[in-house]
């Protein structure tokens, strides 16, 4: 991470100050005030989490000249040294670095000496898990039989790699990552007080990419400050960061219930334009109809922008929804090209909308306006695409008919209509026995020669035109056919429209 003005200057510098870490902080005040001083102590965690901040306040907390204390004066010249970095009696070392593996080879002489002016002798090594096995061995040495005077803070994001020796003898002291909403509300204090006006959403973009790293917030948001001055906009962190930003899930949202498939490869043209990382982009997504699901589950009308507001759709749509991103999540993962995984995902949501009201299944006139909308734009090449694909489909299906001679005259002037994994056929009246036939020899089998040649699961549904709606509201929902049309597509009656 490059180096940050702010993660520098909002260091905690007292215990209480350090965020998420309730655990770690509560175990380490305990032993100052039960006077059980650790002189072996290994911090364990991801990269900008707290770490060097409490090994410092450690350090304090042990040679403020109030102390040992809990709340070291940050004022006297111990305090003072320790917050800086200088500090004669604390000594930190990088184990990446060849000073660092010096330092320690010195350790075994070093440690001989008292502190000269602080209580303790403190030695802070980050990136322990870096050392070779030679130099393991020399901290090995001093940490069997240290001084009372001496306490080792071993830093490290991997502790694994300590030798069981080292780690047998250490207190472990394992830190979190520090979840979002502490981070959010974290940033959102630096920015009041650093006058710097950022907008909710942007916040949450930043603390996104952060992945629960205090540190990395802080840096991406001095990186954006740079770019922006005192006004940070979401549209500029998604820029920066080469993310999405949240009305763009709304538009696709939108895309999707019209079943705009031109609208669909519009905003993925200009999502690659913006260089955005499009895995990232799936995970984003699914986090975005997740909170709407929340949303709708909870009536909150307030989510959506205004021009959703006036839209149709249910739950289960969103379900739907959610069901197709997650199972093809991994397919943009793993694809060479993940722009076009995702447009094929977000194509697949588009024919997952397809919830058709009863009301616009009994009428074959609404059916073919509903299919016909799917390919409102002739200049789409997806929309070409499937058109050509359903009419294969449909010819496919007509001339199987044609083996089905004990039903012959009524399937000639079937007409058949494809809708994403739907077939619908529609048929002039026939008795219900009839029907049934036709549905189950009929059907049935063409639905499996459908998948031998299509490789693709379709259901086939018949559809008669001829009955008319009752015209009275009360008990309609045990009439016959309402009955039949429930069970047969595993409904349940929403509302009854006069
Ligand atoms: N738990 C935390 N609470 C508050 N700020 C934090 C926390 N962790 C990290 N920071 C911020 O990140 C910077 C680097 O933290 P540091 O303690 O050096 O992390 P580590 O040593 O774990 O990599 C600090 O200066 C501080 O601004
Ligand atoms: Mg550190
Ligand atoms: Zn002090």
């Amino acid at each position: 991470m490059a180096y940050s003005v702010l993660a520098r200057k909002w260091r905690p510098s007292t215990f209480d100050e350090v965020i998420g870490q309730e655990a770690v902080i509560q175990t380490l005040k305990n032993s100052i005030e039960e006077g059980r001083i650790h002189h072996s102590l290994i911090f364990s965690g991801l990269r900008g989490t707290g770490k060097t901040s409490t090994a410092r306040i450690y350090a304090k907390a042990l040679n403020c000249k109030n102390g040992p204390t809990v709340s070291p004066c940050l004022e006297c010249d111990a305090c003072k040294d320790i917050a800086e970095g200088r500090d004669i009696d604390v000594m930190e070392i990088d184990a990446a670095s060849n000073k660092g593996v010096d330092d320690i080879r010195n350790l075994k002489e070093i440690v001989q000496y008292p502190p000269v002016r602080d209580r303790y002798r403190v030695f802070i090594i980050d990136e322990v898990h870096m050392l070779s096995t030679h130099a393991f061995n020399a901290l090995l040495k001093t940490i069997e039989e240290p001084p009372d005077y001496v306490v080792f803070i071993l830093a490290t994001t991997e502790p694994h790699k300590i030798p069981a020796t080292i780690r047998s003898r250490c207190q472990i002291f394992e830190f979190k990552k520090i979840p979002p909403v502490k981070i959010v509300e974290h940033l959102k204090s630096i920015c009041e007080k650093e006058k710097i006006e950022i907008e909710d959403n942007a916040l949450k973009l930043i603390v996104d990419a952060s992945e629960g790293s205090m540190r990395d917030a802080q840096s991406l948001l001095d990186q954006i400050i740079s770019f922006t001055g005192g006004k940070i906009k979401e549209e500029d962190v998604s820029v920066v960061l080469g993310v999405p930003d949240s009305t763009v899930f709304f538009e696709i949202f939108k895309a999707i219930l019209d079943s705009n498939g031109s609208k669909i490869v519009e905003i993925l043209d200009k999502l690659e334009e913006r260089n955005t990382d499009f895995v990232k982009f799936v995970l984003r997504l699914g986090e975005f109809f997740n909170s709407l699901l929340h949303a709708v589950v909870s009536k909150d009308n307030d989510f959506l922008p205004d021009y959703l507001k006036e839209k149709r759709f249910s739950v289960e749509d969103i379900i739907r929804y959610l069901n197709v991103i997650l199972q093809n999540e991994r397919f943009v993962r793993e694809a060479f090209n993940p722009r076009i995984a995702v447009e094929l995902l977000l194509f697949k949501m588009v024919f997952a909308s397809k919830v058709i009201p009863i009301s616009e299944l009994l009428s074959k006139k609404k059916l073919n306006e509903n299919k016909s909308s799917v390919f409102k734009n002739s200049e789409d090449g997806y929309s070409e695409r499937i058109f050509k694909r359903n009419s294969e489909l449909i010819d496919f299906i007509k001339s199987s008919f044609q083996n089905y001679t004990a039903f012959n005259s009524i399937l000639k002037k079937a007409e058949v209509d494809v809708e994403g994994n739907m077939v619908y056929v529609t048929l002039d009246p026939v008795p219900s026995s009839v029907k049934e036939s036709i549905e189950k020899k009929v059907l049935k089998s063409i639905e499996g020669n459908l998948y031998i040649r299509f490789k693709k699961r379709f259901r086939c549904m018949l559809n008669i035109p001829e009955i008319s709606p009752r015209k009275s509201v009360n008990g309609i929902e045990k009439h016959p056919l309402v009955k039949k049309i429930v069970e047969e597509f595993d409904g349940r009656i929403e509302r009854i429209e006069k």
